[in-house]
């Protein structure tokens, strides 16, 4: 039976010390961390997370704003608003929920976000700084799940640690992270021969593929740490994870459900990353 990571109860606490920082920020300088959030078009699942982000920036007394532009929108005037927005002083971070509309080139938007404002870690400089360990944002993910691990007292350094998946979003910055921490990292994905051998040598696992209950008890190491990042829709239109978690949880040490478990933590690591862009923005 493996030990739950409890993602709804450690993004709380989170989010509590960051309402901590936020009003000694409050009361040392008289500002207050502010947040722009930019969405284009219809996407249900996207307006969840945007609905979601708005909420725990009230709880936790950011400043947020958000700008929904339609689904037509054209490349000129979402980069006029991305320049908008790295101008607005009462502005310290700036989110643009992903995916965007295909009409829209990503990379050049993310790249028009000025890196002291990209809360997202996504702009080439961040990513860069991260590579050399030298950095004020981590991706949100990761980070979150960095957080689920220390504060459940897992060690990484060491232990081999196998990411499934090689997104720019959550793949490849898991592994730095995981490396930063000493961890000995292998990154998997759609053309690993014998995936299932490469993940039973795992101490942790992190599985990062959107499909819906991929990895079963088969490929868990006795006594593994699972991390199920997956959000997906099984045959029935249930949510569940990238893990089989039914399976797994058997033979696994520590495992996060799916919902509550690394979901919560992406927006507490976002509020964070809000913080800290305040903070270098001088808003001690
Ligand atoms: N879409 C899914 N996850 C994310 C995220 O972390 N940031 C942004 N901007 N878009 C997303």
């Amino acid at each position: 039976m493996a030990q739950l990571i409890d993602g709804k109860k450690i993004a709380a606490m989170v989010r509590e010390d960051v309402a901590a920082e936020v009003q000694q920020m409050q009361e040392n300088t008289g500002s207050t961390p502010g947040l722009a959030v930019v969405i284009v078009g219809n996407d249900p699942a996207s307006r969840t997370y945007v609905n979601n982000k708005k909420k725990y920036c009230a709880e936790v007394g950011i400043y947020s704003e958000e700008y929904a532009l339609p689904e037509e929108t054209t490349q000129e005037e979402l980069l006029a608003l991305v320049r908008k927005l790295n101008e607005k002083p009462d502005i310290d971070g700036i989110l643009v929920q992903l995916p965007l509309p295909k009409h829209l080139d990503e990379k050049a938007v993310i790249e028009a976000i000025r890196p002291d404002k990209d809360v997202d870690a996504f702009h080439p400089s961040n990513v860069g700084r991260i590579m050399i360990g030298d950095y004020h944002f981590l991706p949100c993910t990761p980070a979150g799940i960095m957080e689920l691990l220390y504060r459940s007292g897992i060690e990484v350094s060491g232990k081999r640690c196998v990411v499934i998946g090689r997104s720019n979003i959550v793949g490849k910055p898991m592994a730095m992270l995981l490396l930063h921490q000493n961890g000995t990292v292998t990154i998997c994905h759609s053309k690993t021969q014998d995936l299932a051998a490469v993940c039973r040598e795992a101490d942790i696992l992190v599985v990062a593929i959107g499909k819906a209950r991929f990895v079963t008890a088969d490929m868990v190491k006795p006594g593994a740490v699972v991390i199920d990042v997956g959000m997906d829709r099984d045959e029935n239109g249930k949510l569940c994870g990238d893990v089989d978690f039914a399976s797994a949880e058997p033979v696994a040490s520590w495992i996060t459900p799916v919902p509550g478990g690394v979901g919560p933590m992406t927006i507490a690591m976002l509020l964070k990353n809000t913080v800290t862009a305040a903070k270098l923005h001088g808003e001690q």
